[in-house]
């Protein structure tokens, strides 16, 4: 039995008494047949692109005292196709497609969205009613939605605990006041989050600026969003989530299905022509890493990562993303006229490119220079704060349960910044895994990885590196708030925390790891002096 770091035999007893080690097993073996995607035809429907939101009217906006855009987004199940031969599937989710409609917003102008649970009471997915949060007797279909990567108010934040269930609806204020990015929603109910993320809830949430427009980067009809959710599903196309041999301890410790759907579909096409596209990728799964290339020498240019544009374009031939992560490529198709390119994850398809014969004209531009990231430096931060992550393994060396720094999600909260202050998070990676963290609210920048060693860490809490610290990718030297933290390693990041005082929290974004306790609370606290706390929207 591995006992992560940080964590007293007490507690780990404690914790072994919660979740006696024989609760979770692999997953059941005899799963129900699964969909043969071997002879499924391969590229037969268009990739769609997700409908554009519409506000259904204007709402005042008591701060500003000015009338401001206002949505009506309703949660509900639907089925849709996710492929020509494979009929239609079911989904929770929002608007009625999967991913639910884009919100498009400015920089600075601030919208409403009335988000409305009109689920069926009864789950689809299997609930683990161990889980925190997810005890007996709360409504089965209760959700809350947050904006991932949003600077929002406290109390729109999508708070795990503010769920509400069917029937019920919450409004939420996005202020928007921050550079443009490709921001996405989700849901975020505590304890059954990652069965509603997998049974549909996920859309995107556009934020353009002035400087971006001024760029001339491909748009409108070339500018594609790509959203990656791979599913398990069964023979019959529905929607299929592994359970242990437990009947009342289903959770399993990571979801990955060989399915993977591009905004809802399996195996699609584009059509393109010969010039410049700006792809906007999204991973919205629970679990997988992607690492996606093109073939036939095709070019990825990366120009923008999860906070908005990286200072200068950059050539990735594997662009990885992990759950929760964003990327903004640029993509040339000016040299491949009359070819089909697929994008691939690894050796998997995924979809085709079909590129048009005849010449096309493009207006767009690519600038050499984006959007000047300013290095934030080491000396500006106040606080440094070592938190390890860490995973508590059953007999088998199942993982049974995963911890940030040790502890729970209702223990009292110990990271509490302070409004305008600067701080670096140090992660202490002790398990075998990559775990994608995230904060809510705020944007940062990596600092540096470095391999240590974790059984001195284990044993004696002591902090020894054994190798030299790298420097993050180019491709992810810009303003991130998800990070890759590598096993067995230290990953800092430096933060600014601005905005609001208030409760949020960071967590790990492979949802079966959040959804057992590798979530918790952080909360930004009033500087001591002269306290200016809200900022007006
Ligand atoms: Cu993608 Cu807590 O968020
Ligand atoms: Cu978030
Ligand atoms: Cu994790």
């Amino acid at each position: 039995m591995l006992i992560g770091g940080g964590l007293s035999a007490a507690a780990a007893q404690t914790i072994l008494a919660q979740n006696p080690p024989m609760a979770h097993l692999p997953p059941m073996p005899a799963a129900p047949p699964q969909l043969d995607l071997e002879h499924l035809a391969p590229f037969v429907d268009p990739l769609p692109i997700p409908p554009i939101a519409k506000p259904i009217g204007t709402r005042l906006n008591p701060a500003r005292k000015t009338e401001v855009p206002f949505y009506k987004i309703p949660i509900q199940e639907f089925f849709s196709k996710i492929h020509r031969d494979v009929q239609p599937t079911r989904f929770w989710g929002y608007g009625n497609s999967m991913p639910g409609p884009t919100i498009e917003a400015r920089s600075g102008e601030p919208i409403f969205v009335e988000w409305l649970n009109q689920l069926p009471p009864k789950h689809f997915l299997p609930i683990d009613h161990n889980l925190m949060g997810a005890e007996k007797g709360k409504p089965e279909s209760r959700t809350v939605v947050h904006v991932h990567g949003g600077r929002v108010p406290p109390a729109s934040d999508g708070w795990p605990e503010s769920w509400y269930g069917p029937g019920k609806s919450a409004t939420s204020q996005y202020p928007n006041e921050q550079e443009a990015a490709l921001l996405w929603y989700h849901d975020h109910a505590m304890g059954i989050n990652r069965l509603n993320v997998c049974a549909g809830m996920a859309g995107l949430y556009v934020i353009r600026d002035s400087f971006e427009d001024s760029l001339n980067l491909p748009k409108g009809e070339f500018e594609i969003p790509l959203v990656l959710m791979d599913r398990m599903l069964r023979a019959d196309g529905q929607i299929y989530y592994p359970v242990t041999v437990l009947p009342d301890a289903p959770w399993i410790p990571e979801y990955a299905g060989d399915a993977v759907l591009i905004n809802g579909k399996l195996l699609p096409y584009l059509n393109v022509q010969p010039r410049k596209y700006r792809f906007r990728v999204a991973n919205a799964s629970n679990g997988r890493f992607y690492f996606l290339s093109l073939e036939n020498g095709a070019v990825m240019q990366q120009i923008g990562t999860d906070q908005g544009l990286l200072p200068a374009p950059v050539n990735v031939n594997l662009l990885s993303i992990a759950p929760g992560e964003r990327a903004d490529i640029v993509v040339d198709f000016r040299e491949h006229r009359g070819q089909q390119i697929l994008l691939r994850n690894l050796a998997t398809t995924l979809m085709q490119f079909r590129v048009a014969t005849e010449a096309a004209d493009d207006p767009s531009s690519l600038p050499m220079e984006l959007r000047p990231v300013p290095k934030m430096t080491e000396s500006s931060a106040t606080v440094t704060r070592k938190l390890t992550l860490e995973e508590v393994d059953d007999l088998l060396s199942e993982p049974m349960v995963h911890l940030l720094d040790g502890k729970r999600w209702h223990e009292p909260v110990s990271e509490k910044p302070v409004l305008g202050s600067t701080e670096i998070w140090e992660f202490l990676n002790l398990t075998d895994d990559t775990h994608p963290i995230h904060l809510h609210l705020v944007r940062f920048q990596i600092l540096d990885r470095r391999p240590i060693d974790v059984l001195s860490y284990i044993h004696k809490k002591q902090l020894i590196y054994i190798g030299d610290a790298v420097s993050p990718e180019p491709s992810e030297a810009g303003w991130k708030d998800t990070v890759r933290a590598t096993p067995g390693a230290s990953t800092r990041i430096i933060v600014k925390f601005e905005g609001y005082t208030g409760r949020y929290v960071w967590h790990c974004h492979i949802l079966e790891h959040e959804d057992n306790e590798m979530m918790r609370p952080y909360e930004i606290v009033p500087p001591v002096t002269k306290s200016q706390t809200h900022r007006a929207v």
